[in-house]
């Protein structure tokens, strides 16, 4: 019973939850959506996992992308999500899931969620250590209770924590994709830089160049945070938001690991 486990990660929390999964479930291959096209695949699998953190109640641009355009599922395939969110959001992205799934004539069958520390900046730093701890041991628990029901097949199960009214949430990621188009221009880079160009690899967009080796970013930005959570001379800060605001990603992910799963 193979299960492809696709998914799309900014500062590896979704990774981290991707190969919690995979060990539970056994033969799973797990893949990073950056820069994949699996519309003539000949992968072959019973199950489809679709993992993502949540992007102001919904779905990161990418995935949505990936989901519509290129994820080659089969009629017969059991499709299920697992997404994950500082506090709420789970639910709505799981509709939005569903829905575009249904445009393409296909179901989502159960969907999942955990909550994961907060990775964004613009609202917070990094949580505490003992937070965090919390978080990992909370969320590997809730991993054996949703790979077991993922191994019983359910047609229709569907998780509701985080839930908020889904007018709210369209309105919440009709204004972050506003909120996109504009903000690339606020990142910029201190004197810290030491032009290693992790952050121009590990953009799941490309949207990085070195330019007199030091970064600048273009226009197609999914807001991510991987470039400057993973930068590792904390040299990549925003506009407005304190330098000494602390960073975060996943402790037990390495940029490098993010990098090599990229289908590029
Ligand atoms: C642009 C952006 C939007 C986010 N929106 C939400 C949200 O609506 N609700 C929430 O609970 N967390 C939100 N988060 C937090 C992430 O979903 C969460 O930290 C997730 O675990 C990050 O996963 P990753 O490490 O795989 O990128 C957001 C983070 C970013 C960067
Ligand atoms: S990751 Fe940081 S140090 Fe490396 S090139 Fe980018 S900004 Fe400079
Ligand atoms: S520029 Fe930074 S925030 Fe934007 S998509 Fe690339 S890595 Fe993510």
């Amino acid at each position: 019973m193979k299960t492809i486990l696709y998914y799309f990660s900014g500062t590896g929390n979704t990774l981290m939850l991707a190969r919690l999964l995979a060990e539970e479930l056994g033969d799973t291959e797990i893949i990073n959506i950056a820069g994949c096209n699996d519309s003539t695949p000949d992968r072959k699998a019973d199950a489809i996992g679709i993992l993502y953190p949540v992007y102001a109640c919904g779905l990161p641009k990418m995935m949505c992308d990936f989901v519509k355009n290129n994820l080659a599922v089969k009629a017969d395939t059991y499709v299920f999500s697992l997404t994950n969110y500082a506090s709420f959001g789970g639910p709505a992205s799981l509709h939005q899931l569903k829905d575009v799934l249904r445009s393409r004539d296909r179901k989502l069958h159960a969907g999942f969620g955990l909550s994961m520390p907060p990775n964004d900046i613009m609202i917070c730093g990094a949580e505490s250590q003992e937070k965090q701890t919390k978080h990992f041991s909370e969320a590997a628990a809730g991993i054996k209770t949703i790979a077991q029901t993922i191994r019983e097949r359910p047609e229709n199960y569907f998780y509701h924590k985080g839930r908020i009214p889904l007018f709210l949430a369209w309105l919440c990621y009709k204004f972050f994709f506003w909120y996109c188009t504009r903000e690339f221009k606020k990142f910029y880079v201190n004197n810290n830089c030491i032009s290693c160009g992790i952050c121009v690899k590990i953009c799941p967009t490309e949207n990085i160049k070195l330019v007199n080796e030091r970064p600048v970013w273009g226009k197609n930005c999914e807001q991510c945070l991987a470039c400057l959570q993973w930068c590792p001379a904390v040299a990549i800060h925003r506009k407005g938001i304190p330098e000494t605001r602390s960073h975060y990603h996943n402790p037990t992910v390495k940029a490098q690991d993010l990098i090599k799963d990229m289908q590029r």
